[in-house]
């Protein structure tokens, strides 16, 4: 086989059918099964020898074993002969732990970015990484794309000009200067967040005008939707209830994080497909990020 082959893991199988429909392909045929202690058994068809691999695979939950899976898919794949293996990792788990935060920390990012080195992969793409310095902690090229645009034009038409931009912590302050850039709004906030557990967070003040009739909290994702929910708690307490949008580019919701979003009844929330969506409430929309990936791999491949 020459060119490119599409292989699926099962982190986002659908999103994988859409890269490969974009690319007027299918996905490669891949087998899985599990061993009765556990241990993952995958192989891919050994048609793949001399294409331009592109594993697709999410390391969203269960973090652990996709991952492992998107090891052993693209093993398999250099071992069956692929001229070139790329990662496409639509969303990085482990991306949140790139620094120690208390002694004695292991840095997550640092050992996943180790995992997936040369000799492993070639390089790989990835949509909004939590960390905007990721290229310097992984030794493969990289290929960095955006759900910003798609997720900001989905909520464009909704848009007044009474509106703010709001990054529900400093991390989220660069992004939200580019959704304020894609919609062509004048005002950011942002709000002091600590975080005081993996399920809760405290806020304690907000910098800028939050006090706009529209206020369109932003960030890269959305995992218990503590972040997003003390946000806009915040801000429905500082001024008149006002509007909540929500977008972010990973909608993780794990436990009850889509019923906890649905509580702050938003008139609108976008995530994008990097992961598979389920859950979001009726204002929401989920947008693809198959054109954007299948856009890079033919700048790969090409
Ligand atoms: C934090 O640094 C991230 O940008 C997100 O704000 C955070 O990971 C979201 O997690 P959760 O929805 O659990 O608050």
């Amino acid at each position: 086989m020459s060119g490119i082959a599409i292989v699926p893991g099962s982190g986002n199988r659908g999103l994988a059918e859409r890269v490969a429909a974009d690319l007027g392909s299918e996905p490669l045929e891949t087998r899985s099964r599990r061993f009765p202690d556990g241990e993952l058994d995958v192989a891919v068809d050994p048609r793949i020898r001399n294409a331009d691999a592109f594993v697709v695979q999410p390391t969203g939950p269960p973090v652990d074993q996709h991952l492992v899976e998107l090891l052993l898919l693209a093993d398999a794949c250099r071992r069956a002969g692929a001229a070139r293996v790329t990662a496409v990792i639509p969303y990085l788990g482990y991306a949140r732990k790139d620094r120690r935060t208390a002694p004695g920390d292991a840095v997550g990012l640092a050992v996943v970015a180790d995992l997936l080195g040369p000799g492993r992969i070639d390089g790989a793409v990835l949509v909004d990484p939590h960390v905007p310095q990721i290229d310097s902690v992984f030794d493969v090229p990289l290929e960095v794309v955006s759900a910003v645009p798609t997720l900001a034009a989905s909520l464009a038409q909704e848009l007044g000009d009474d509106t703010v931009v709001v990054a529900p912590d400093l991390g989220a302050l660069p992004l939200a200067e580019r959704y304020a850039d894609e919609l062509a709004i004048d005002a950011v906030a942002v709000i002091r967040k600590n975080r005081l557990s993996g399920t809760e967070v405290e806020v304690t003040g907000l910098v800028g005008d939050g006090g706009r009739h529209q206020r369109v909290v932003v960030d890269d994702m959305i995992s218990t939707g503590g972040t997003v929910a003390a946000a806009a708690g915040l801000l429905a307490d500082r001024w008149d209830p006002g509007e909540i949008l929500v977008a972010a580019t990973h909608g993780v919701l794990v436990g009850d994080a889509a019923e906890r979003i649905a509580r702050l009844r938003p008139s609108a929330i976008a995530v994008s497909d990097t992961l598979p969506v389920r859950g979001l409430p009726p204002s929401g929309r989920v947008v693809g990020v198959g054109p954007v990936l299948a856009d890079a791999i033919r700048r790969i491949h090409g």
